[in-house]
């Protein structure tokens, strides 16, 4: 497993792109895409990439630099007796034709459930940490193996729990052994699950097995409105709208020396959620992650 370096999320979005120009073209040593916000639905289902995929494909054969993939849609918490198997037919066929073109590095998606027998939410919902559970995300992931064979998910934020919350890295662990798969660690998603739920940082990740982490994200977050919930309590949201707060840089510190098959690590920043005053802030985080990426 060779360490690739410092990526950086392609978002679609002509402002976002514009700002972080010189990121994208003097410090990422690869690239994160969400692969459905290239692509575009045909009445009969089917899909195709849109002109944001030419313009990710040109950046890719102009930069000679990798891709990861991103992804949002594949629901991997669906059963197989509830899911829409034409659909994840159109949506691996697009995957498999994104694949031969953009030759993606590894796949990774969100850990939780979208899609149950014709229902669809718009984010990924928390999903029990029960054997079940464990075996229908394995399954599923399983089914992009064939195209892309190093497939990974990442860690949520759930804003509810079923149980305590440091029983989550188990939960990983156990997918990850049930299909050999990866696991993409959001430490910013951490770091907000701890903030909500009352936990420290360190022991939440004390179970981890961290010879499963193929990247890491950092990322930073703000808060909820106080009148959002009528107890008026607050919460940290995942909201990838600011800078990497210092505790996730301290976990990522600490846990580097001990990821040997961590491949990158990306700083991720929403479109739209960035002013050209920030740029030299998020420039200093690509950097600052790239340091402790190689030296620890
Ligand atoms: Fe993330």
């Amino acid at each position: 497993m060779k360490p690739v370096g410092v990526g950086f999320s392609l978002h679609p979005e002509t402002e976002y792109l514009t700002l972080c120009r010189p990121i994208i073209e003097e410090e990422a040593d690869f690239f994160e895409v969400v692969p459905e916000t290239l692509w575009q639905i045909h009445q009969d289902g089917s899909l195709s990439g849109s002109p944001w995929w030419d313009l990710m494909q040109g950046i890719r054969q102009r930069s000679g630099k990798p891709f990861v993939c991103h992804g949002l849609g594949l629901s991997p918490g669906t059963s197989d007796a509830t899911a829409d198997e034409a659909r994840l037919a159109h949506w691996l066929d697009q995957l498999r034709r994104d694949q031969q073109h953009f030759e993606f590095l590894w796949y990774t998606e969100h850990l939780g459930w979208m899609e149950a027998s014709g229902l669809v939410a718009d984010l990924p919902l928390p999903l029990p940490p029960t054997e079940e559970s464990v075996r229908t995300v394995a399954r599923r992931l399983q089914r992009l193996q064939p195209i892309i064979p190093l497939v990974g998910f990442e860690n949520q934020v759930s804003y509810f729990a079923f149980t305590d919350i440091r029983t989550e890295a188990g939960f990983w662990n156990r997918i990850c052994q049930a299909g050999d798969l990866w696991l993409l660690l959001d430490l910013h998603n951490c770091y907000t699950q701890c903030v909500n739920f009352g936990v420290p940082l360190d022991e939440y990740l004390a179970g981890l097995d961290l010879s499963r982490v193929i990247e890491v994200h950092l990322s930073g977050g703000s808060e909820s409105e106080p009148g959002w919930l009528p107890s008026g309590r607050v919460m940290r949201l995942d909201s990838h709208d600011g800078p990497v707060p210092e505790p996730v840089w301290q976990a990522f510190a600490s846990i580097r020396p001990r990821c040997p098959n961590l491949r990158g690590v990306v700083v991720e920043r929403l479109d739209g959620s960035i002013q050209p005053d920030e740029m030299p802030l998020l420039r200093d985080e690509v950097r600052r992650a790239r340091r402790i990426f190689w030296e620890g």
